[in-house]
C-alpha cells in the first residue's frame, strides 16, 4: 500500500481539493472574481484556484495594499469555499507580465534575461539578487498578511509560488551573471541531490558524462547545451525556493510549484528532476498537464519525493485515471467561468467537465481512505494511449469481476429509470464516451460507484467457469442499491433506494444520482 503525503490539510484532517482555476484576471477585485466564485459552487468544487498579484499588492515599493487578498478571503468564506492562491509575481508563463510598475522600468536594478544574441528579453533573470530579495520581500508581506487575517479560519489551503517558471525566447541566460554561473562549479547540493536520487535522465546522463563529483556545470555534463539548460533551470527552481523559503519563514503553509510541460529545451522528465531537487521549501511540483501523453506525464510527477498534485489541467476523463492509478491528492481545471453562459446556465459543451468534478467532489472521503490500496478502479471508456474504444470493460475486483458496459442499452425497458429516460429516444444518438467515473471497492461486498452513463455487473469469481466460456451469466445478488452521499461526518446518506427491475440490468450511473452504493451478498 502506497503511502500518501496529504499536504492539504483542513481542521487538522487531511483534505481533498478539487475545483476549477479562475482566468488570469479575476484576482484584482471581487467584481471580477464573482463568477470564479460562483462556478466553483455550482461545479460542486470545495475550492478555488485564484492568482494574486505583485504588481497590485506592492503598487510603490515598500508600500503595501492587500485589499484584493482580503476580499477573496470574504468572498470565500461567504461562498464556502477554501482558496488555493497563486503568486504571480517573478515568473508568470515564462515572463514578467505581473512585476510591479517599479521593477519593470529598472532593468539596471532588476535585471533581465539577455538571449544568444545579446538582446534583453521581458524575463527577469534569476541570477539578479536585487530581484529575489524584492520578490521574497513582498511574498513574505503577503504571508504575513494572510496570517494575521487567516491564520485561524484557514481558507487558505495553499500557495503557489509563480507560475509556469520558464524563460520564453532563449535557452538561458547568456547575461555576464548567467555566464558566470554556468562556468563556476556545479552547486555541491545538486550533485549531492543527483546522487542520492541516484536514477533518471539527468543522472543517467552525469554518469555518461563520467561522473565527475565537482567542475563547472559543461565539465559534469558533457553536451553544452544540455548543461546550459541544466544550469539555467537549476537557477530558476533554487531563486523560486528563496522566495517559498522567505514567506514559510512567516507562515508555514503548504506551498507548490506548477510546471509547464513545455518540450522545448529540456526533457519534462530533467525539469522535474531539477525543480524537486532544489526545493526543499517547497511540498510539491505539480504538472500544468494538457498534454495528450497524460499518463506519462503523471508518472514523472507521481515520485516517491513528491506528492502528486495536478495544479492546473484541462479536466477530462484522465482525471479519474490519475486519481485511481497514479494518487492524485488535488485536481483544477483551468478557466472556471467559462462553464456558465450569460443566463448563469451550465453550457452544454461543459457539462461533461462539470460532472467530473462533481463525482470526484461526491467521493472525495473515499479517495482519502483508499487511495493508495488498489481499490480505487477508474472507469474510462477511451483509453487515448491505448487507442482502445471498447464498448466494455472487465475489473479484476476482489471476489468478482465487473463488467463495465457505456451509453444506453438498446431496449428501451434496460435503459435507465424513468428519470434519465426524459429526452432518450430511440434515434437518439448515445454518446458512450461520455462514459466515466469512479469504483470504489470498500470491502469485498461493498462498492460505490459515481460517474456517468456506464453501468457495472459484478460476476462473483466463484462463477468463473461460466464467466470463462460466456458473460451471459447471471450477475451476482444484492443486499442493497442505493443512491445517496456522505454527510460532514463521513456517514453514508440514502437518498433512494433501487430494487426490482431497476437492478436487473446493471448498476448504472449518473452524476445527478450522487453515489451509488452497493451491497452484494455471496
Ligand atoms: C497556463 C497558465 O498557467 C495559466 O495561467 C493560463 O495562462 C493558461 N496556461 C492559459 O491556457
Amino acid at each position: 500500500m502506497a503511502d500518501i503525503k496529504r499536504i492539504f490539510m483542513v481542521e487538522g484532517k487531511p483534505f481533498y481539493p478539487v475545483g476549477g482555476e479562475s482566468y488570469n484576471s479575476s484576482g484584482y477585485n471581487d467584481r471580477e472574481s464573482e463568477a470564479a466564485f460562483k462556478n466553483t459552487k455550482l461545479l460542486h468544487g470545495n475550492t478555488l484556484e485564484i492568482p494574486v498579484y505583485w504588481e497590485q499588492v506592492e503598487p510603490k515599493e515598500g508600500t503595501f495594499d492587500f485589499t484584493s487578498v482580503d476580499a477573496l478571503l470574504v468572498s470565500a468564506r461567504r461562498y464556502n469555499v477554501k482558496l488555493i492562491l497563486l503568486w504571480f509575481a517573478t515568473w508568470k508563463n515564462g515572463n514578467m507580465d505581473y512585476v510591479p510598475a517599479w521593477v519593470k522600468t529598472n532593468p539596471q536594478r532588476f535585471k533581465r534575461v539577455i538571449d544568444a544574441h545579446g538582446e534583453g528579453l521581458w524575463n527577469l533573470s534569476a541570477h539578479c539578487k536585487a530581484t529575489l530579495e524584492a520578490d521574497s520581500k513582498a511574498f513574505a508581506e503577503f504571508c504575513k498578511h494572510l496570517k494575521t487575517q487567516d491564520s485561524a479560519e484557514h481558507t487558505v489551503i495553499a500557495l503557489q509560488v509563480e507560475n509556469e517558471p520558464d524563460i520564453i525566447g532563449s535557452d538561458r541566460d547568456y547575461s555576464p551573471e548567467g555566464e558566470v554561473a554556468f562556468k563556476s562549479p556545479v552547486p555541491p547540493m545538486f550533485i549531492a541531490a543527483m546522487k542520492k536520487y541516484g536514477k533518471g535522465p539527468v543522472y543517467n546522463m552525469w554518469q555518461k558524462s563520467g561522473s565527475k563529483e565537482s567542475g563547472a556545470w559543461p565539465e559534469l555534463f558533457a553536451r553544452a547545451a544540455e548543461a546550459g539548460y541544466l544550469m539555467c533551470t537549476w537557477s530558476i527552481a533554487r531563486y523560486i525556493d528563496g522566495v517559498a523559503e522567505a514567506g514559510k519563514a512567516v507562515y508555514n503553509i503548504p506551498m507548490f510549484i506548477n510546471l509547464w510541460m513545455k518540450q522545448e529545451f529540456l526533457d519534462t522528465e530533467m525539469r522535474m528532476d531539477i525543480f524537486r531537487w532544489a526545493t526543499p521549501h517547497v511540498d510539491m511540483i505539480g504538472p500544468d498537464n494538457y498534454r495528450q501523453d497524460f499518463e506519462t506525464i503523471c508518472a514523472i510527477h507521481a515520485r516517491d519525493d513528491n506528492p502528486f498534485f495536478m495544479p492546473e489541467t484541462n479536466g477530462d476523463q484522465n482525471m479519474f485515471l490519475a486519481i485511481a492509478d497514479y494518487n492524485l491528492i488535488g485536481y483544477f481545471f483551468y478557466g472556471v467561468e467559462r462553464i456558465t453562459a450569460t443566463d448563469g446556465s451550465i453550457r452544454p459543451e461543459s457539462q461533461m467537465l462539470v460532472d467530473r468534478v462533481r463525482c470526484t467532489a461526491a467521493v472525495v472521503l473515499l479517495l482519502l481512505k483508499f487511495q493508495g490500496t488498489g481499490k480505487i478502479h477508474a472507469v474510462i471508456h477511451q483509453n487515448q494511449l491505448m487507442q482502445d474504444q471498447l464498448s466494455s470493460r472487465r475489473l479484476d475486483l476482489d471476489g468478482y469481476v465487473g463488467l463495465v458496459e457505456f451509453g444506453e442499452r438498446k431496449a428501451p425497458s434496460l435503459r435507465k429509470d424513468w428519470r434519465h429516460r426524459v429526452g432518450v429516444g430511440p434515434t437518439e444518438p448515445t454518446n458512450i464516451n461520455r462514459g466515466n467515473g469512479l469504483i470504489i471497492q470498500a470491502s469485498r461486498n461493498e462498492f460505490y460507484l459515481v460517474g456517468a452513463n456506464y453501468r457495472l455487473f459484478l460476476y462473483p469469481k466463484s462463477y468463473l467457469a461460466q464467466i470463462q466460456t460466456s458473460l451471459l451469466v447471471t450477475p451476482g445478488h444484492f443486499i442493497s442499491v442505493d443512491e445517496g452521499y456522505f454527510d460532514q461526518n463521513g456517514e453514508f446518506v440514502v437518498d433512494r433506494r433501487r430494487n426490482g427491475d431497476d437492478i436487473s440490468f446493471g448498476l448504472w450511473v449518473e452524476p445527478d444520482i450522487g453515489v451509488l452504493r452497493v451491497i452484494t451478498c455471496d
